[in-house]
Protein backbone atom coordinates (compact mmCIF):
# COMPACT_ATOMS: atom_id res chain seq x y z
CA UNK A 1 0.00 0.00 0.00
CA UNK A 2 1.42 3.34 -0.23
CA UNK A 3 2.97 5.32 2.57
CA UNK A 4 1.06 8.56 2.96
CA UNK A 5 3.47 10.97 4.09
CA UNK A 6 2.72 13.69 5.96
CA UNK A 7 4.38 17.21 7.07
CA UNK A 8 4.09 19.13 10.53
CA UNK A 9 4.64 22.45 11.24
CA UNK A 10 4.43 23.69 14.85
CA UNK A 11 5.43 26.94 15.69
CA UNK A 12 2.33 28.08 18.96
CA UNK A 13 5.62 29.02 21.79
CA UNK A 14 8.86 29.08 21.50
CA UNK A 15 10.08 25.96 19.28
CA UNK A 16 10.12 26.57 15.54
CA UNK A 17 10.06 22.87 14.27
CA UNK A 18 8.71 20.87 10.95
CA UNK A 19 8.91 16.89 10.39
CA UNK A 20 8.21 14.85 8.18
CA UNK A 21 6.40 11.38 9.53
CA UNK A 22 5.32 8.35 7.12
CA UNK A 23 1.85 6.46 7.94
CA UNK A 24 1.84 8.97 11.08
CA UNK A 25 4.59 6.80 12.97
CA UNK A 26 7.58 6.46 11.08
CA UNK A 27 9.77 9.74 11.66
CA UNK A 28 11.41 10.63 8.24
CA UNK A 29 12.96 13.99 10.15
CA UNK A 30 11.82 16.31 12.75
CA UNK A 31 14.09 19.12 12.89
CA UNK A 32 13.39 21.61 16.19
CA UNK A 33 14.95 24.63 16.82
CA UNK A 34 14.38 25.79 20.07
CA UNK A 35 14.70 29.53 21.11
CA UNK A 36 15.08 29.15 24.86
CA UNK A 37 18.33 31.24 24.49
CA UNK A 38 15.98 34.18 23.21
CA UNK A 39 14.18 34.12 25.96
CA UNK A 40 16.34 33.10 28.91
CA UNK A 41 17.25 36.63 29.67
CA UNK A 42 13.82 37.84 29.78
CA UNK A 43 12.96 34.65 32.69
CA UNK A 44 9.87 33.64 30.18
CA UNK A 45 8.83 33.53 26.89
CA UNK A 46 8.35 36.75 25.27
CA UNK A 47 5.79 36.84 22.39
CA UNK A 48 6.81 39.08 20.30
CA UNK A 49 10.68 37.78 20.28
CA UNK A 50 9.20 34.40 19.46
CA UNK A 51 7.00 35.37 16.34
CA UNK A 52 10.20 36.86 14.83
CA UNK A 53 12.40 33.78 15.48
CA UNK A 54 9.86 31.87 13.75
CA UNK A 55 9.82 34.27 11.16
CA UNK A 56 13.71 34.20 10.99
CA UNK A 57 14.30 30.40 11.04
CA UNK A 58 10.92 28.14 9.57
CA UNK A 59 12.08 28.54 5.98
CA UNK A 60 15.95 26.71 6.72
CA UNK A 61 13.85 24.59 8.70
CA UNK A 62 11.68 23.34 5.78
CA UNK A 63 14.77 23.04 3.66
CA UNK A 64 16.63 21.14 6.25
CA UNK A 65 13.56 18.98 7.18
CA UNK A 66 13.18 18.22 3.65
CA UNK A 67 16.48 17.03 3.21
CA UNK A 68 16.90 15.42 5.94
CA UNK A 69 13.81 12.89 4.93
CA UNK A 70 14.92 12.65 2.16
CA UNK A 71 11.87 13.79 0.27
CA UNK A 72 10.71 16.74 -1.84
CA UNK A 73 7.47 18.75 -1.11
CA UNK A 74 6.16 17.06 -4.42
CA UNK A 75 6.11 14.02 -1.98
CA UNK A 76 4.03 15.12 0.86
CA UNK A 77 0.66 14.44 0.90
CA UNK A 78 -1.11 16.69 3.75
CA UNK A 79 0.36 19.15 5.85
CA UNK A 80 -0.74 19.81 9.26
CA UNK A 81 -0.07 23.04 10.90
CA UNK A 82 -0.36 23.84 14.50
CA UNK A 83 -2.91 26.27 14.95
CA UNK A 84 -3.93 27.20 19.06
CA UNK A 85 -3.54 26.49 21.19
CA UNK A 86 -0.50 29.12 22.40
CA UNK A 87 1.17 32.46 21.40
CA UNK A 88 -1.31 34.10 18.67
CA UNK A 89 1.62 36.10 17.36
CA UNK A 90 3.78 32.87 17.32
CA UNK A 91 0.81 30.84 15.10
CA UNK A 92 0.35 32.96 12.96
CA UNK A 93 3.40 32.50 11.36
CA UNK A 94 3.61 28.75 11.52
CA UNK A 95 0.10 28.89 9.91
CA UNK A 96 0.79 31.59 7.19
CA UNK A 97 3.58 29.48 6.17
CA UNK A 98 2.21 26.55 5.87
CA UNK A 99 -1.02 27.73 4.16
CA UNK A 100 1.23 29.47 1.49
CA UNK A 101 3.33 26.32 1.05
CA UNK A 102 0.29 24.46 0.71
CA UNK A 103 -1.47 26.33 -1.78
CA UNK A 104 1.78 27.03 -4.09
CA UNK A 105 2.03 23.01 -4.17
CA UNK A 106 -1.30 22.14 -3.83
CA UNK A 107 -1.92 20.20 -0.94
CA UNK A 108 -4.40 19.68 1.15
CA UNK A 109 -3.79 20.82 4.83
CA UNK A 110 -5.22 20.87 8.23
CA UNK A 111 -4.91 22.80 11.39
CA UNK A 112 -3.99 20.91 13.81
CA UNK A 113 -4.36 20.92 17.95
CA UNK A 114 -1.47 21.44 20.03
CA UNK A 115 -2.81 19.34 22.76
CA UNK A 116 -3.83 16.62 20.17
CA UNK A 117 -0.24 16.65 18.98
CA UNK A 118 1.10 16.39 22.36
CA UNK A 119 -0.93 12.86 23.39
CA UNK A 120 0.41 11.38 19.40
CA UNK A 121 3.39 11.92 20.65
CA UNK A 122 3.13 8.46 22.36
CA UNK A 123 2.25 6.70 18.53
CA UNK A 124 6.06 7.69 17.13
CA UNK A 125 8.14 4.88 16.69
CA UNK A 126 5.21 2.20 18.68
CA UNK A 127 2.77 0.52 18.29
CA UNK A 128 0.69 2.30 21.00
CA UNK A 129 -3.30 2.25 20.01
CA UNK A 130 -6.20 3.96 21.49
CA UNK A 131 -8.09 3.59 24.17
CA UNK A 132 -6.06 4.63 27.09
CA UNK A 133 -5.63 7.25 29.57
CA UNK A 134 -3.63 10.13 28.71
CA UNK A 135 -1.80 12.64 31.08
CA UNK A 136 -1.35 15.79 29.22
CA UNK A 137 1.36 18.06 31.68
CA UNK A 138 2.92 20.86 29.81
CA UNK A 139 4.03 24.92 30.76
CA UNK A 140 0.43 25.20 29.28
CA UNK A 141 -1.65 22.80 29.85
CA UNK A 142 -2.69 19.93 32.28
CA UNK A 143 -5.38 17.62 31.12
CA UNK A 144 -6.32 14.02 32.16
CA UNK A 145 -8.01 12.26 29.36
CA UNK A 146 -9.54 9.55 28.29
CA UNK A 147 -8.55 8.57 24.62
CA UNK A 148 -11.54 6.50 23.21
CA UNK A 149 -10.40 6.31 19.59
CA UNK A 150 -8.38 8.79 17.17
CA UNK A 151 -10.09 11.68 17.49
CA UNK A 152 -12.59 10.54 20.11
CA UNK A 153 -11.97 12.10 23.86
CA UNK A 154 -13.34 12.38 26.92
CA UNK A 155 -12.02 15.27 29.30
CA UNK A 156 -11.61 13.29 32.68
CA UNK A 157 -10.21 16.53 34.81
CA UNK A 158 -7.95 19.48 34.33
CA UNK A 159 -6.17 22.20 36.32
CA UNK A 160 -8.17 24.84 37.66
CA UNK A 161 -5.36 27.49 37.81
CA UNK A 162 -1.64 26.96 36.68
CA UNK A 163 -0.66 24.67 34.61
CA UNK A 164 1.92 22.14 35.92
CA UNK A 165 4.98 23.22 33.91
CA UNK A 166 3.84 26.74 34.88
CA UNK A 167 4.06 25.89 38.47
CA UNK A 168 7.93 24.57 37.99
CA UNK A 169 8.85 27.86 36.39
CA UNK A 170 7.71 30.09 38.69
CA UNK A 171 8.77 28.32 41.66
CA UNK A 172 11.95 27.56 39.79
CA UNK A 173 12.00 31.71 39.45
CA UNK A 174 11.74 32.15 42.92
CA UNK A 175 14.65 29.82 43.67
CA UNK A 176 16.97 32.02 41.39
CA UNK A 177 17.21 29.08 38.87
CA UNK A 178 17.26 29.57 34.81
CA UNK A 179 14.27 29.45 32.52
CA UNK A 180 12.57 26.88 31.82
CA UNK A 181 12.79 25.75 35.37
CA UNK A 182 11.77 22.34 34.97
CA UNK A 183 14.56 20.58 33.88
CA UNK A 184 16.71 22.79 36.82
CA UNK A 185 13.76 22.00 39.46
CA UNK A 186 14.31 18.39 38.32
CA UNK A 187 18.35 18.23 38.23
CA UNK A 188 18.22 19.54 41.82
CA UNK A 189 15.80 17.91 43.30
CA UNK A 190 17.97 14.46 42.71
CA UNK A 191 20.07 16.60 45.42
CA UNK A 192 17.53 17.40 48.19
CA UNK A 193 15.15 14.87 50.86
CA UNK A 194 11.28 15.39 49.68
CA UNK A 195 10.62 14.46 52.98
CA UNK A 196 12.28 17.35 54.11
CA UNK A 197 9.67 20.12 53.63
CA UNK A 198 5.15 19.04 54.02
CA UNK A 199 4.16 20.88 51.03
CA UNK A 200 0.23 20.78 50.72
CA UNK A 201 -1.59 18.74 48.05
CA UNK A 202 -4.89 20.05 46.86
CA UNK A 203 -7.47 18.93 45.66
CA UNK A 204 -5.86 15.31 47.32
CA UNK A 205 -10.01 13.66 47.15
CA UNK A 206 -9.93 10.42 45.57
CA UNK A 207 -12.93 11.44 42.97
CA UNK A 208 -12.04 14.42 42.19
CA UNK A 209 -9.58 14.45 39.18
CA UNK A 210 -9.11 18.55 38.58
CA UNK A 211 -5.73 19.51 39.69
CA UNK A 212 -4.61 22.75 41.40
CA UNK A 213 -1.48 24.04 41.21
CA UNK A 214 -1.27 27.45 42.41
CA UNK A 215 -1.97 26.90 46.32
CA UNK A 216 1.38 24.86 46.27
CA UNK A 217 3.21 27.55 44.69
CA UNK A 218 2.61 30.17 46.87
CA UNK A 219 3.05 27.80 49.79
CA UNK A 220 6.71 27.59 49.00
CA UNK A 221 7.18 31.00 47.62
CA UNK A 222 5.43 32.01 51.63
CA UNK A 223 8.06 29.24 52.99
CA UNK A 224 10.91 30.62 50.94
CA UNK A 225 9.90 34.85 52.28
CA UNK A 226 9.69 33.37 55.80
CA UNK A 227 12.96 31.88 56.36
CA UNK A 228 14.46 34.96 54.53
CA UNK A 229 12.50 37.08 57.45
CA UNK A 230 14.19 34.72 60.04
CA UNK A 231 17.71 35.04 58.65
CA UNK A 232 16.83 31.07 57.89
CA UNK A 233 19.12 28.90 55.93
CA UNK A 234 17.61 27.73 52.93
CA UNK A 235 18.53 24.59 50.80
CA UNK A 236 17.28 24.82 47.62
CA UNK A 237 17.95 20.99 47.04
CA UNK A 238 15.39 20.03 49.90
CA UNK A 239 12.64 22.91 48.70
CA UNK A 240 12.79 21.42 44.65
CA UNK A 241 13.12 17.82 46.01
CA UNK A 242 9.64 18.64 48.46
CA UNK A 243 8.20 21.04 45.24
CA UNK A 244 8.44 18.38 42.65
CA UNK A 245 7.39 15.59 44.94
CA UNK A 246 3.99 17.17 45.87
CA UNK A 247 3.38 18.05 42.47
CA UNK A 248 4.04 14.29 40.73
CA UNK A 249 2.20 12.79 43.77
CA UNK A 250 -0.92 14.84 43.12
CA UNK A 251 -0.11 14.00 38.97
CA UNK A 252 0.21 10.20 39.79
CA UNK A 253 -2.53 9.52 42.06
CA UNK A 254 -5.05 11.20 39.69
CA UNK A 255 -3.65 9.61 36.81
CA UNK A 256 -3.93 5.90 38.40
CA UNK A 257 -7.25 6.83 39.72
CA UNK A 258 -8.70 7.68 36.40
CA UNK A 259 -7.37 4.02 34.88
CA UNK A 260 -8.92 2.25 37.17
CA UNK A 261 -12.10 4.26 36.83
CA UNK A 262 -12.04 4.35 33.54
CA UNK A 263 -11.04 0.06 33.58
CA UNK A 264 -7.71 1.10 31.22
CA UNK A 265 -4.46 -0.56 31.49
CA UNK A 266 -2.98 1.32 29.82
CA UNK A 267 -1.52 5.34 30.52
CA UNK A 268 0.29 7.66 27.85
CA UNK A 269 2.20 10.85 29.35
CA UNK A 270 2.76 13.90 27.09
CA UNK A 271 4.01 17.65 27.90
CA UNK A 272 7.26 18.62 28.87
CA UNK A 273 6.61 17.91 32.36
CA UNK A 274 6.91 14.02 31.00
CA UNK A 275 10.44 14.53 31.14
CA UNK A 276 10.29 15.11 34.80
CA UNK A 277 12.79 12.06 36.15
CA UNK A 278 10.75 12.13 39.66
CA UNK A 279 7.36 11.46 37.87
CA UNK A 280 8.74 8.98 35.31
CA UNK A 281 9.75 6.73 38.94
CA UNK A 282 7.28 7.96 40.96
CA UNK A 283 4.66 6.02 38.31
CA UNK A 284 6.96 2.74 37.48
CA UNK A 285 7.27 2.35 41.33
CA UNK A 286 3.24 2.83 41.70
CA UNK A 287 2.13 0.70 38.77
CA UNK A 288 4.73 -2.14 39.93
CA UNK A 289 1.70 -4.20 41.68
CA UNK A 290 -0.67 -3.30 39.44
CA UNK A 291 -1.63 -4.79 35.33
CA UNK A 292 -1.12 -1.28 34.21
CA UNK A 293 1.42 -0.11 31.43
CA UNK A 294 2.73 3.22 31.06
CA UNK A 295 4.25 5.25 27.91
CA UNK A 296 6.77 7.89 27.95
CA UNK A 297 7.48 9.29 24.82
CA UNK A 298 11.54 9.89 24.80
CA UNK A 299 12.37 13.34 26.07
CA UNK A 300 12.82 15.06 22.37
CA UNK A 301 8.82 13.93 21.56
CA UNK A 302 8.08 15.46 25.35
CA UNK A 303 8.36 19.23 24.98
CA UNK A 304 7.40 20.55 21.57
CA UNK A 305 8.06 19.04 17.89
CA UNK A 306 6.46 19.02 14.51
CA UNK A 307 6.45 15.12 14.62
CA UNK A 308 3.95 14.81 16.68
CA UNK A 309 1.59 17.50 14.49
CA UNK A 310 2.70 15.20 11.52
CA UNK A 311 1.12 12.37 13.09
CA UNK A 312 -1.92 13.69 14.24
CA UNK A 313 -2.38 15.36 10.52
CA UNK A 314 -1.85 11.45 8.87
CA UNK A 315 -4.92 10.22 11.35
CA UNK A 316 -6.88 13.54 10.67
CA UNK A 317 -6.44 12.62 7.09
CA UNK A 318 -8.27 9.09 7.11
CA UNK A 319 -11.47 10.67 9.08
CA UNK A 320 -11.36 13.80 7.87
CA UNK A 321 -11.47 16.56 4.86
CA UNK A 322 -8.80 19.50 4.99
CA UNK A 323 -9.13 22.58 6.09
CA UNK A 324 -9.61 25.97 4.02
CA UNK A 325 -7.44 28.99 3.41
CA UNK A 326 -9.42 30.89 5.82
CA UNK A 327 -8.31 28.72 8.79
CA UNK A 328 -7.42 31.02 11.47
CA UNK A 329 -4.99 30.74 14.90
CA UNK A 330 -7.07 30.51 17.77
CA UNK A 331 -4.87 31.05 21.02
CA UNK A 332 -7.60 29.58 23.15
CA UNK A 333 -8.52 26.52 20.65
CA UNK A 334 -9.70 23.77 22.72
CA UNK A 335 -9.78 19.87 21.91
CA UNK A 336 -13.28 18.86 20.87
CA UNK A 337 -14.74 16.60 23.56
CA UNK A 338 -17.91 14.15 23.59
O1 LIG B 1 5.29 20.81 26.29
P1 LIG B 1 6.23 21.96 26.45
O2 LIG B 1 7.54 21.90 25.75
O3 LIG B 1 5.57 23.30 26.00
C1 LIG B 1 4.24 23.64 26.17
O4 LIG B 1 3.42 23.30 25.28
O5 LIG B 1 3.96 24.26 27.22
O6 LIG B 1 6.44 22.13 28.03
C2 LIG B 1 7.29 23.07 28.58
C3 LIG B 1 7.21 22.95 30.09
C4 LIG B 1 7.97 24.04 30.83
O7 LIG B 1 7.13 24.55 31.84
C5 LIG B 1 9.16 23.30 31.43
O8 LIG B 1 9.63 23.87 32.63
C6 LIG B 1 8.59 21.93 31.63
O9 LIG B 1 7.79 21.69 30.51
N1 LIG B 1 9.66 20.89 31.72
C7 LIG B 1 9.87 20.15 32.83
C8 LIG B 1 10.99 19.32 32.55
N2 LIG B 1 11.40 19.57 31.28
C9 LIG B 1 10.56 20.53 30.78
N3 LIG B 1 9.23 20.12 34.01
C10 LIG B 1 9.69 19.28 34.96
N4 LIG B 1 10.77 18.47 34.77
C11 LIG B 1 11.43 18.44 33.60
N5 LIG B 1 12.49 17.64 33.43
ZN1 LIG C 1 3.50 21.93 24.12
Amino acid sequence: MKKIITLGIETSCDETSIAVVEDGRKVLSNIILSQIKDHRVFGGVVPEVASRKHIENIGKILNIALEESNKQIQDIDYIGITNGPGLAGALLVGLSYGKALAYKNNIPFYGINHIEGHIYSNFIDTDIKPPFISLIVSGGHTHLVFVKDYGRYELIGKTRDDAAGEAFDKVARALGLDYPGGPEIDKLAKLGNYNNIDFPKALNQKDNFDFSFSGLKSSVLNYLNSKKMKNENIVIEDVAASFQRSVNEILVEKTINSALKYNQNMIVIAGGVGANSGLRKLFEERLRETNININFPPLKLCTDNAAMIASVTYYKSLREKSDKLDLNAIPNLKIQYE
